[in-house]
C-alpha cells in the first residue's frame, strides 16, 4: 500500500535558496496525514495539516517538490469558514484503470488510469462539520475537488472565495492571459515571470527553471464559479472565484462536489497536450446515442462581414440573402464541405445589439432570407445550413425564446448551431429566479447554468452547439458531446479588424494554453492573407493549412469566401482534404509561443496529417516519421513555406506543394518554417 497514515509531525522549511523571487518562504509545522502516488510512481500527493488544523496539500514528481505547501478551504457567507480546525476523520485510496471511447476527438480510445485518495477531514470544534478532499493521481497530472457531504450542520452552503492555493516551488516563467478584463477570454497570451502574472484565466502554463510544466485548470465546471488564479505573494497563486451576478460566488445545497482543481504536469509541453486528464476528469456522456453528432467543416456567410464586404444588419449589403447563401451552398456542394454557417439571418440585427441583445428574434428571419426555401435546396445538394444565435449578452432573452428557437432549426433539418455572447465582461443578462435580471460573468454560477441549459436542451433537439464568447471549456464535451466547440480565445476574426491583430506567435501559444481545455472554433484557412482594407495577416499559406491540424475542433471552418479559395486551388485541395475526427494525436515537438508541430490519424482512413507552426522565427524542426506504420510505404504531400516566404512581406503567398515519392517510419523529414510561416503534410500508404 503506498499510503500511509503518517503520524509523525514533520517540520517543513521551505528553503527556496533559487535567487531571485520564489514561493514565499515559511516555516510551517505540518503533520502528513495522507500520502499516495501515481500507479507509475511520478507524482505524488501529501495532504497536510498544520497546527492550527488548516489542510493543505504538496505535489511531487520523482520525488522532487513541485507543488509546495498550499492550502485548503473555503470562506462562507451563512456559516463560520471551512479553514481551520480539521482532523482527520477517515482516509482511503482506490485504483482505477478504464480505457473509453470517445465519439469523436483527438483520439479514439482514451486510458483513464489513477490512484484516488479520499480524505474525510472533521471540523470538530466547530460543530462537526466535514469537508471532503478527494485527489485524482495520475501519472501526467493531479486533480482534487471538495466534497461538501450530506450534513445537519451544513445543509445551504454560501461560499464567498475559495482559499484553494497553488505554490509553485520552483522558480517559474508563466505563459497567460489576464481574467475579469473587459473582453473576458479574448487577450493575447502574454510571456512573464510567474512572479509577475496577476488575476489570470485557466488553462495558465508554467515551465518552472527545472524544467518541468505545469498547467493549472479545472474540470468538470458545473453550477459552480469558474476559478480564475490570483498570485497573492511570490509564487503562490490562490483560486478566485468568479463574482456571482447577485450573492455570493456560489450557492448550493449539500450534498455537492466542487469542479476538479486541475494540474497536468510533465517534463515537456507536447507531454501537458498529450494528458487526458480533464477530459477523464469529467464524467461519461450522460446524452446516450450520439451518432447525430457529427464531426464537419464548413464554410459560410461570415468573413465577408468581419472585412465589411457585407453587414449583418438589413440594407444594400446584407450578406445572409436568399441568393448569396445559394452561392454558398453550391460552393460547398461542389468542395465536399457539409456545413454553411449563415450569420445575419434573423431580426434584431440592425440596432445596436452589442451588449444589448432584446431586439433579436431567433424565430424571425430577415424579410430577404428565407429559411424553409434555403434548407430544402440544401438538403438537395447533401448540404446542411448551420444555425446561429447571436444573443449580444443577453442569456436571459435568449432563453426565453431557446425552445422555440431550437424547434425550428429541428423542423428544417438544421442540426447545429452557433451561438454567440457579445457583451463586456461581466455585463451577461441572468434571469434570477424571481424573475429580475442581474448582470454577470459568463464564468460565474449564474454562466454555468445558462450554458448548461443551452447545451442540454439543444440535445433534446439533437442539435450541436458550438459557443463564441462562451464559458471556458472544461472538458464537459466527454458528458454532452453534442458541445462540439467553442471560441474562448482570440480567433481569426482578430485578424479582419483586431487591434492589434493576432500575433505570429498566437498559434504556437494556444496550442499549449486555450487547446489544453478542449477544441477551439478557430475559423482557419484565410489564404487571402488580409483583413479589412486588405491590412496582412501574421500568417503565411502554408501556415493557414497547418492551423487545420494544429488546432483542433471537430467541426473547422473554412474561414476564407469562396472566390478567394478559388484562386488558390492548390491550397484549397489540403484544405478539402483534411480530416477533422482523429484516430490518435501525437505532439511532436513545440515550447510554448515558439513552435509546435502535430500529427494526426484520420479515424475513417489510414492517413495521417502533420502541422507544424513557428513564430516570428524561421526555424528548421525534425519530424522523426515513427507514428507512421512499420513496414509500410507512404506518399507525402508536403505543403510548405517556399524559400522566400516570409509574413512581413507579400512572400507570405510563397507556397509549395511537392509530393515525396515513399517515406517510411525510418525517415526523419526536416521541416523548414518562414518567419511566421507553417508547414502542412498528409502521409498516404502506398498500395
Ligand atoms: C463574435 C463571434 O466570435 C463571431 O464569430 C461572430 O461572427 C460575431 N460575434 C457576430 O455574432
Ligand atoms: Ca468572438
Amino acid at each position: 500500500m503506498l499510503v500511509i497514515a503518517c503520524l509523525r509531525k514533520l517540520a517543513f522549511v521551505l528553503c527556496l535558496c533559487l535567487g531571485g523571487s520564489v514561493a514565499s518562504a515559511a516555516t510551517v509545522a505540518d503533520e502528513v496525514i495522507a500520502r499516495a502516488a501515481s500507479p507509475g510512481d511520478v507524482l505524488s500527493v501529501e495532504v497536510l495539516l498544520d497546527a492550527t488544523g488548516r489542510l493543505g496539500y504538496t505535489v511531487k514528481r520523482h520525488g522532487k517538490e513541485v507543488i509546495a505547501p498550499s492550502r485548503l478551504g473555503f470562506v462562507l457567507t451563512n456559516a463560520p469558514k471551512l479553514d481551520r480546525a480539521f482532523s482527520l476523520a477517515k482516509q482511503s485510496v482506490s485504483d482505477h484503470d478504464e480505457t473509453w471511447e470517445q465519439p469523436w476527438g483527438e483520439r479514439q480510445f482514451v486510458r483513464n488510469r489513477y490512484r484516488e485518495l479520499r480524505v474525510d477531514a472533521v471540523q470538530k470544534a466547530r460543530g462537526d462539520r466535514h469537508l471532503l478532499v478527494v485527489f485524482r493521481i495520475y501519472d501526467d497530472g493531479v486533480g482534487f475537488r471538495y466534497e461538501f457531504p450530506e450534513q445537519p450542520q451544513l445543509k445551504s452552503v454560501k461560499i464567498s472565495d475559495e482559499l484553494t492555493e497553488f505554490v509553485v516551488a520552483d522558480q517559474a516563467t508563466a505563459w497567460w492571459s489576464v481574467a475579469g478584463e473587459r473582453e473576458n477570454l479574448e487577450y493575447p497570451v502574454q510571456k512573464t515571470p510567474l512572479h509577475a502574472v496577476a488575476l489570470a484565466n485557466t488553462p495558465m502554463t508554467v515551465k518552472t527553471d527545472t524544467g518541468v510544466y505545469i498547467a493549472f485548470h479545472e474540470a468538470a465546471l458545473v453550477d459552480f464559479a469558474s476559478m480564475w488564479l490570483r498570485r497573492v505573494d511570490g509564487q503562490k497563486f490562490r483560486a478566485y472565484l468568479t463574482p456571482g451576478a447577485t450573492g455570493p460566488a456560489v450557492e448550493r445545497q449539500a450534498p455537492f462536489t466542487t469542479p476538479w482543481r486541475t494540474m497536468q504536469i510533465s517534463d515537456s509541453a507536447p507531454g501537458l497536450y498529450m494528458s487526458d486528464l480533464i477530459l477523464n476528469l469529467n464524467e461519461p456522456n450522460k446524452l446516450g446515442d450520439v451518432s447525430w453528432v457529427k464531426p464537419y467543416k464548413y464554410v459560410g456567410v461570415w468573413w465577408e462581414m468581419h472585412v465589411e464586404k457585407s453587414t449583418w444588419g438589413t440594407g444594400p449589403k446584407h450578406g445572409a440573402t436568399t441568393a448569396n447563401v445559394k452561392r454558398y451552398i453550391d460552393f460547398a456542394a461542389r468542395h465536399g464541405f457539409r456545413g454553411v454557417l449563415v450569420e445575419g439571418w434573423n431580426k434584431g440585427w440592425d440596432g445596436e445589439w452589442f451588449g444589448n441583445g432584446g431586439d433579436f428574434s431567433f424565430t424571425e428571419s430577415h424579410p430577404d432570407f428565407d429559411l424553409p426555401a434555403l434548407s430544402a435546396y440544401a438538403a438537395k445538394k447533401g448540404v446542411r445550413l448551420i444555425g446561429h444565435h447571436e444573443t449580444g449578452g443577453n442569456a436571459a432573452h435568449y432563453e426565453d425564446q431557446m425552445d422555440a428557437a431550437y424547434k425550428l432549426y429541428a423542423r428544417h433539418g438544421v442540426d447545429s448551431v452557433k451561438s454567440g455572447y457579445v457583451t463586456e465582461a461581466g455585463t451577461v443578462q441572468f434571469k434570477g429566479a424571481d424573475g429580475t435580471i442581474h448582470h454577470g460573468f459568463s464564468d460565474s454560477q449564474e454562466g454555468t447554468r445558462h450554458f448548461m441549459k443551452a447545451v442540454t436542451e439543444a440535445a433534446r433537439y439533437k442539435l450541436a452547439v458550438n459557443t463564441h464568447e462562451p464559458i471556458k471549456d472544461t472538458g464537459l464535451r466527454r458528458t454532452y458531446p453534442n458541445w462540439v466547440s467553442r471560441e474562448g480565445a482570440r480567433g481569426m476574426e482578430y485578424n479582419a479588424w483586431g487591434n492589434p491583430i493576432n500575433a505570429p506567435d498566437h498559434e504556437a501559444n494556444l496550442v499549449f494554453t486555450r487547446m489544453l481545455s478542449g477544441p477551439m472554433d478557430y475559423t482557419p484557412g484565410i489564404l487571402s492573407l488580409a483583413g479589412q482594407k486588405g491590412r496582412p495577416i501574421h500568417s503565411t499559406q502554408a501556415r493557414q493549412l497547418a492551423n487545420f491540424v494544429v488546432i483542433y475542433s471537430p467541426i473547422q471552418m473554412a474561414a476564407d469566401l469562396p472566390e478567394n479559395y478559388e484562386k488558390y486551388p492548390a491550397a484549397f485541395k489540403f484544405i478539402k482534404d483534411v480530416p477533422v475526427d482523429w484516430a490518435d494525436t501525437r505532439v511532436i515537438n513545440g515550447e510554448p509561443g515558439d513552435y509546435a508541430t502535430f500529427a494526426r490519424k484520420d479515424r475513417h482512413g489510414q492517413d495521417w496529417y502533420v502541422g507544424a507552426v513557428t513564430d516570428e522565427e524561421a526555424r528548421t524542426l525534425e519530424l522523426p516519421l515513427s507514428f507512421l506504420d512499420a513496414g509500410k510505404r507512404y506518399q507525402a504531400e508536403i505543403y510548405r513555406d517556399g524559400d522566400q516566404a516570409d509574413f512581413r512581406t507579400e512572400k507570405r503567398f510563397d507556397l509549395v506543394v511537392e509530393k515525396k515519392k515513399t517515406v517510411t517510419s525510418t525517415d526523419v523529414l526536416k521541416l523548414k518554417l518562414a518567419p511566421g510561416g507553417g508547414q502542412a503534410i498528409r502521409f498516404t500508404p502506398l498500395k
